[in-house]
């Protein structure tokens, strides 16, 4: 069965097209290289053994895409392409709505005009702001998003709802909290492209040498220790998340169906922990001070992922530290290949 993956080169995108070959299925990825790299094709052939098929171009480009619909008997699609930088999407709002939501409708137009159904959506826990209460389940209220980019997250699942009821299509919407590592192949990861803004990755190049040192924004928060605290999920457990959902839509008897499931561990990690479970995990010393507070920053999201559990049978499995691991054997393999 043929599904199509939109940003499937990237983060995220490029793990869940590894597990969907592991599956079975045939994965055609449209990825304009904006923010991944055309190595990331060749290792996914590596792990899987199969090349996926590739089209490099820019979702707004309406007749390329088509022609991806004519070449293929697409059955279902997996949603990444999307800009993410959130300080970006303050400066340059209209490019954000421009790429995120054209894009997605474009993708949409096409499951329209061919009768095509099976559509998840890669939504954020950002969608929920500072939620009053902890954890955060698939019926806690949303309020107004922080930046631009949390907006084309709400404003995207928004669409699909319409999308799903007005012409009977399948839809899941995934609300991811904070995706870290990389693939246990040290063969993908994320790419941060200039000076990271996630935690994670700045942690990472910090224990590498290539920043002088993390700043740690705010240890002032009403948490345990001061900082802020989110919850910090596997890439490769959030991958695995996207073929169950698939495979539950696939499989439904309902022409009409509208999900949505949070995808986190259900456990708040604070920046310190993450800092000394990094340092422990990797036996490397990470470097930080203690800064003001980022703006636009809350003080704590984890999830409730029990809805993910019942009805996807899927949960988050792997620990903080293993996580941790990964991503440090992804930044020596980065360094291996610029070397
Ligand atoms: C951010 C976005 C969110 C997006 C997600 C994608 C904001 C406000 N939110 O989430 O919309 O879906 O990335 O991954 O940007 N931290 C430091 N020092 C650093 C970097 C981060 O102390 O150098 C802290 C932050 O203050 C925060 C935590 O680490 O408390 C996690 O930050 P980050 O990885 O940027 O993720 P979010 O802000 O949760």
């Amino acid at each position: 069965m043929s599904i199509l993956v939109t940003g499937g080169l990237g983060y995220i995108g490029s793990h869940t097209v590894v597990e969907l070959i592991k599956n079975n299925f045939e994965v055609i990825i449209v990825d304009d290289l904006s923010n991944s790299e055309k190595f990331i094709l060749n290792n996914i052939e590596e792990i899987t053994g199969k090349r996926p098929i590739f089209y490099p171009f820019d979702l707004r480009r309406k007749e390329l895409l088509t022609q991806v619909f004519e070449a293929h008997d697409i059955k279902g699609c997996i949603n990444f392409a999307a800009s993410k930088a959130v300080g970006e999407s303050m400066v340059e709002p209209l490019d954000y709505y421009e790429n995120n939501l054209f894009s997605l409708v474009n993708v949409l137009q096409e499951f329209r005009k061919r009768n095509i159904s099976n559509f998840i959506f890669s939504s954020s826990c950002t969608v929920y702001g500072q939620a009053d209460e902890m954890p955060i389940d698939e019926n806690t209220p949303l309020k107004e998003a922080e930046s631009s980019y949390g907006k084309t997250k709400q404003m995207g699942e928004d669409i699909l709802k319409d999308f799903s009821r007005a012409y009977q299509k399948r839809v899941t919407l995934l609300r991811y909290f904070n995706p870290i590592g990389a693939h246990p192949t040290a063969l993908l990861g994320e790419l941060p492209s200039g000076i990271p803004n996630n935690l994670v990755p700045y942690v990472t190049q910090t224990a590498a040498g290539i920043r002088e040192k993390l700043s740690i924004w705010g240890d002032d928060y009403p948490t345990e220790d001061g900082t802020a605290v989110r919850d910090y999920i596997y890439v490769v457990d959030l991958a695995k998340a996207h073929v169950a959902a698939l495979k539950k839509l696939i499989n439904s008897e309902e022409e009409t169906v509208l999900d949505v499931y949070n995808l986190g561990t259900g456990k708040g990690s604070s920046v310190l922990e993450v800092v000394k479970a990094f340092e422990l995990a990797n036996d490397v010393a990470v470097p930080y001070q203690i800064c003001p507070r980022r703006e636009g920053d809350i003080t704590v999201a984890y999830a409730n992922a029990d809805k993910a559990e019942k009805e996807l049978g899927w949960k988050s499995e792997t620990t903080l530290e293993e996580a941790l691991k990964t991503t440090w054997e992804w930044q020596k393999y980065l360094k291996e290949r610029t070397n």
